[in-house]
């Protein structure tokens, strides 16, 4: 009990992590999927992997605005939760949609830019999968960091892949690219520090008054 309320966030998310996955395997074993089901589960799958994606980046930012620190380790984590849902999509896709014909889904690559970009995203994101533990940072040094900068690409990516397999609406994708970008501004170094300043300024003004008042009740 003790552990959950000092952790209380690492639960709350790990927990949030996992649930798409357990709505879509209750969804399968009760058949309430869609009446096209590969395409539903393509689509959960998709739609969580870049909700994962989305969120690991967000961390580093979340952690700058307010200074809630809890979400730092989440970073990774959510990392390879993106992971997870997109090796699952992929799978998906390659088994149940393609049956393994690996002529054919050549075909679908080298046809739809949008396999391309997806398949692009992907294969950016193993090395990140498996270099994300504490012992390839300390082994890849400088390099590692270098490495993982390569999530903001495949982030890009996997926002390409959404624009270009929507037809007409594209609404949604163009939605989650405004908050891609967001996120790449709010990783400028110098945006980084005049967000912190700002929080700094706001926590010391808000600190301020009270404390003015403390030293007036003191008086
Ligand atoms: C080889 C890699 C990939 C393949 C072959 C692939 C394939 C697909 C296919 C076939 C669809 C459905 C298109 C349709 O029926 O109109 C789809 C949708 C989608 N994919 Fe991928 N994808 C790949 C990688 C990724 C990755 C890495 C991500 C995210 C990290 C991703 C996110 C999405 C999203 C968000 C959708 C749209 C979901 C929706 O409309 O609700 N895909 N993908």
């Amino acid at each position: 009990m003790a552990w959950l309320r000092a952790n209380w966030f690492l639960a709350l998310a790990h927990a949030g992590a996992w649930l798409p996955l357990g709505v879509l395997l209750w969804d399968v074993a009760r058949g309430a999927l869609s009446v096209n089901p590969i395409q539903d589960i393509t689509f959960r799958t998709g739609k969580f992997a870049l909700l994962m994606l989305m969120l690991s980046l967000a961390c580093t930012p979340v952690n700058t605005l307010t200074g809630f620190r809890p979400v730092l380790p989440m970073r990774k984590w959510f990392g390879l939760y993106a992971f997870l849902y997109a090796a699952l999509h992929f799978l998906v896709f390659s088994v149940l949609d393609f049956g393994l014909d690996w002529g054919l889904i050549q075909r679908e690559i080298v046809e739809k830019r949008y396999i391309l970009a997806g398949l692009a995203a992907l294969l950016i994101l193993i090395p990140l999968a498996i270099t994300s533990t504490k012992g390839w940072q300390r082994r890849l040094g400088k390099t590692w960091k270098r490495l993982h900068r390569f999530v903001y690409l495949a982030g890009v990516l996997v926002i390409l892949h959404y624009i270009w397999l929507v037809k007409a609406d594209v609404r949604e994708p163009a939605l989650w690219g405004g908050a891609l970008a967001i996120l790449l501004v709010l990783r400028i170094p110098r945006v980084r520090m005049a967000v912190s300043a700002w929080r700094r300024r706001a926590s010391a003004a808000k600190a301020g008054p009270a404390l003015g008042s403390s030293t007036g009740e003191a008086k």
